[in-house]
């Protein structure tokens, strides 16, 4: 059983339902979850835990508002994070030039920070007639055995 902390970026709302279908399939698999809508950098616990990054890209390859400060406050900190890992779930539109460009950032900022890529990043294509949550939820259950 792992510790998970899931943080979200959202502008509009929809990378809430992914991240709230992602919190259902891991306490499926028996995990300890905690879901951050308005994430505080001070607030998440790192400490061997497993963070699970979700979130949209805007304007130009930009971070959502509200996920703006976690990402700076990150960025600055100068905590030991070497027992954090994570993995991180895009949701772009591939009409974009800057596709999935937020997930890329934080993505950066992390490995930066001596966390833990766990698996590759999953780039959700809002351009496709994809379910965004059966998605996600698949890409869990396949890779349940890394966490
Ligand atoms: C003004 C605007 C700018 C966007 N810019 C990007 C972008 O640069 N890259 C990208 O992959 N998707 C971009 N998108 C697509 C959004 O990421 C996509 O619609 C996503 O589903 C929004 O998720 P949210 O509802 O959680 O904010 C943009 C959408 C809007 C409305």
């Amino acid at each position: 059983m792992a510790e998970f902390q899931i943080i979200v970026g959202s502008m509009l709302g929809g990378t809430e339902y992914v991240a709230e279908a992602c919190e259902e399939k891991l306490v499926a698999l028996k995990h300890n979850v905690s879901l951050h809508l308005k994430p505080t950098f001070e607030q998440i616990i790192s400490s061997n835990q497993i963070w699970l990054i979700c979130t949209s890209t805007h304007g130009a390859g930009d971070l959502p508002d509200n996920i703006q400060e976690f990402a700076a406050d990150l960025s600055a900190c100068d905590q030991d994070l070497s027992s954090t890992s994570f993995i991180v779930i895009g949701v772009g539109d591939s009409n974009y030039d800057t596709f999935c460009q937020a997930a890329k950032k934080i993505e950066s900022i992390l490995i930066s920070k001596g966390c833990n890529k766990i698996l590759e990043n999953l780039s959700l294509d809002m351009s496709l007639d994809i379910d965004p949550e059966e998605c996600a939820q698949q890409w869990l259950n396949e890779n349940k055995d890394l966490f």
